[in-house]
């Protein structure tokens, strides 16, 4: 299962890259903003400098919800890094446009994926990644790991290529389930992936090695 991070916050990458575990990074416009990145050149730039961080795919998210948009937007994007995803929405115009990437060998990250039906089309368009939000469903009161079960077999029923990217991890739990149901990948914020390390087993076990040891010298 690939880790990717969900976020445009640069030192949170750094962090998980030095770990290394992260395959690589997903982005939306709320996380842009909420780093403060703002205006084309400066997003453009940022998306660079996230690329110079890691070594796997970094999704980048187009802006236009039109078909000749969301083209132009994509294209720039793709030109800017050979590691850039365009991340386009499961809309009319954005199926179309992952056809038009696909079919050109660039890759997409079809994203806002609430249903199996999306993820279906998605694939059948072409797109690299499919992004189910599994936390934003379980918000209302839906299970998405539900979802994630539903794609899979869909999936492996016709050895669809998309890769099922677990998107709108919100803990460690939804790391686990999803690795045990078969999601390609997961992104999540950096204390999900931090999270898995944890056990109070691990570190009383570490403390009394630790403390024996120094008994005995
Ligand atoms: C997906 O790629 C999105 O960036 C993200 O996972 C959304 O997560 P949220 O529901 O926590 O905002």
């Amino acid at each position: 299962m690939k880790f990717f991070i969900d976020t445009a916050n640069l030192d949170q990458i750094k962090e998980a890259q030095d770990l290394g575990v992260l395959d690589g990074v997903t982005t939306n416009p709320s996380l842009m903003a909420k780093e403060g990145i703002t205006g084309r050149n400066n997003i453009l730039k940022h998306y660079v400098d996230i690329c110079n961080i890691v070594d796997g795919d970094v999704s980048a998210e187009v802006i236009a919800t039109d078909y000749e948009g969301m083209i132009r937007e994509g294209e720039e994007l793709a030109e800017l890094h050979e590691q850039i995803v365009v991340k386009i929405p499961m809309i009319k115009d954005g199926v179309k446009a992952i056809k038009y990437f696909s079919d050109k060998g660039i890759k997409t990250n079809c994203t806002l994926v609430f249903s199996a039906g999306q993820a279906l089309l998605a694939a059948k368009a072409g797109a690299t990644y499919v992004s189910p939000f599994i936390g934003r469903l379980d918000d209302i009161s839906t299970d998405g790991l539900n979802l994630i079960e539903d794609i899979r077999q869909i999936y492996d029923n016709y050895a669809f290529e998309t890769e099922i990217l677990a998107a709108s991890v919100r803990h460690t739990m939804h790391v686990l389930h999803c690795a045990k149901i078969g999601a390609d990948v997961m992104t999540g914020p950096l204390s999900s992936i931090l999270g898995l390390l944890k056990h109070p087993l691990t570190d009383s076990g570490l403390a009394q090695f630790l403390a024996d040891h120094q008994k005995g010298n």
